[in-house]
């Protein structure tokens, strides 16, 4: 595990680096805070589930990070992303791993990478494992926006923002995410 760490954050590091010159940008002083001890590796186990498709393997959600590396499993699928209103189911590709933009990286980018919604379905017969590998900041890291003068996002932490969502699950049951951090008009 400790090696497969080590090399999903170097993709994803690399990855990371290629959208970030894609804003026009100098690389991000937050990418050697990626380095930090917050990333980590998430195992995921979807036990068989007989009354399936009912059931949500893992609820609707946007990952909470930069950048999430996800090595979903090669038969089983279940995984759907939210596309133009509508869930689309991603397939298995043995050859492929799935990159998801993380919350992070949509408020640096003013909204250019858009967060995806995802979640799982369970399936009625067949046991499903996933490993998602998740790039975050240091908890003092500042996210700004790229392009400061305009930035729809205030400024926080990534600290700041772990706990607003652990605030927000415990008040309403689910994660509000980014827009509490909006800028007021
Ligand atoms: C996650 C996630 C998807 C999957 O762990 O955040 O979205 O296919 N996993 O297990
Ligand atoms: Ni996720």
């Amino acid at each position: 595990m400790q090696e497969y760490a080590g090399a999903m954050q170097e993709l994803a590091k690399s990855i990371a680096g290629v959208l970030v010159t894609n804003m026009g940008v100098k690389r991000g002083l937050w990418e050697d805070d990626c380095n930090a001890g917050t990333c980590f590796l998430r195992l995921n186990r979807y036990p068989p589930c007989p009354i399936s498709p009912e059931v949500f393997g893992l609820v609707p959600h946007t990952d909470s990070d930069f950048l999430t590396i996800l090595h979903q499993d090669e038969h089983v699928g279940g995984l759907q992303l939210m596309k133009d209103s509508k869930w689309v189911a991603v397939k298995p590709n043995p050859d492929a791993l799935v990159v998801n933009i993380g919350d992070l990286f949509q408020a640096w980018s003013n909204d250019v990478y858009k967060s995806v919604e995802h979640k799982v379905t369970v399936n009625r017969e067949a046991e499903r494992h996933s490993i998602a590998y998740f790039l975050c900041p240091s908890y003092e890291s500042f996210i700004g926006c790229c392009k400061e003068e305009s930035s729809i996002y205030k400024k926080f932490t990534f600290g700041e923002y772990r706990s607003q969502i652990q605030h927000d699950v415990k008040d309403y049951g689910h994660k509000v995410g980014l827009p509490r951090f909006l800028v007021s008009t």
